[in-house]
């Protein structure tokens, strides 16, 4: 089928349905043009939460469609691909949380959004790397367990030097990828020497030292629309660049040579959310207990 009768089609079943489309940054260009919203895990964990509509479609990964399940109780959450998960979130469990207690037993958990609802129903509060900086500082306490992604955790370490943080070990294969050299040489291919890198910090704290600006994917995408700037490296995955284009197509931007691509997003295609919307399946929820010990970790972080 093609795209215009899949549009048509998704219209008319996001009627039926009473549908809301909440789409990341890093999805294929087509989902983006289609999604009621598209940003970063912070927006859209905000909009999950306030949405009014009866059923969410997620087009992200599993752990940004269970956040939604878990912060709009009462709705349907659907997953378009029920197999896009996160490297990254898979590397921190339940019980290796509680392991790091008993080892840090005065520490307060700090889980990334980007872990699952079991492993933040253990952690004390959440964090996305738009906010991150302002989660630790709101923290009474001195020591703080942060998990799982090392390189986020570094950065935000250095940020706020008056805590003391343990690094998970955990990384993102797609940020932690980039190299120096790939980076330089982005660089050269501006035509002058006003190129600006902006990098999200899950990439590697080399690489950060390189970056003249770090944050969300939507924080990328708004300091290129800050910035004087023409010419901008961009170090975070390849979806971001549907709407740098959209927005500011006089400006030209460059990604390291090896393809910053996540393959857990780009798993879902627009017949995949038809389908979707007529079956209503896949469906995310949690289980309690779980699910309310995780969405009071969320829900902290949100009321900050
Ligand atoms: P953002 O929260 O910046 O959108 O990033 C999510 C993510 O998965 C980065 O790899
Ligand atoms: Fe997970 Fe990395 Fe993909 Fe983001 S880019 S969803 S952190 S694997």
């Amino acid at each position: 089928m093609d795209d215009s009768y899949l549009q048509a089609s998704l219209i008319e079943l996001k009627k039926q349905r009473n549908a809301l489309i909440l789409a990341h940054n890093y999805q294929n260009n087509e989902i983006q043009e289609v999604a009621d919203h598209v940003g970063d895990s912070l927006a859209l964990s905000r909009l999950a939460a306030e949405a009014s509509e009866d059923v969410i479609v997620f087009c992200g990964v599993h752990f940004m469609a269970e956040s939604a399940a878990l912060l709009s109780p009462g709705k349907t959450v659907l997953l378009p691909a029920a197999d896009a998960g996160c490297p990254l979130a898979d590397m921190a469990t339940p019980d290796m949380v509680k392991e790091w207690r008993r080892r840090y037993p005065r520490a307060t958990v700090v889980a990334y959004i980007n872990s699952s609802a079991a492993v933040k129903a253990e952690s004390d509060i959440c964090c996305t790397s738009a906010n991150v900086i302002q989660v630790l500082r709101s923290l009474p306490d001195k020591e703080i367990i942060f998990l799982p992604d090392q390189n986020l955790g570094a950065y935000a370490a250095s940020q706020v030097p008056e805590k003391t943080i343990h690094l998970w070990p955990g990384y993102c294969p797609v940020h932690h990828q980039v190299e120096v050299h790939e980076v330089l040489a982005a660089k050269k291919l501006a035509p002058s020497s006003e190129v600006e890198v902006l990098a999200h910090p899950e990439c590697r704290p080399v690489i950060l030292t390189h970056a003249d600006f770090v944050g969300s994917t939507t924080r990328i995408i708004e300091q290129a629309g800050r910035s004087k700037a023409r010419h901008f490296v961009i170090l975070t995955e390849k979806g971001v660049l549907y709407e740098l284009k959209k927005r500011y197509p006089e400006k030209h931007f460059y990604f390291p040579a090896k393809d910053l691509v996540c393959p857990d997003m780009k798993r879902i295609s627009l017949q995949q959310i038809v389908t979707t919307l007529q079956e209503m399946k896949p469906v995310i929820s949690v289980p309690e207990p779980v699910c309310s010990r995780a969405r009071r970790a969320l829900e902290r972080m949100l009321n900050l």
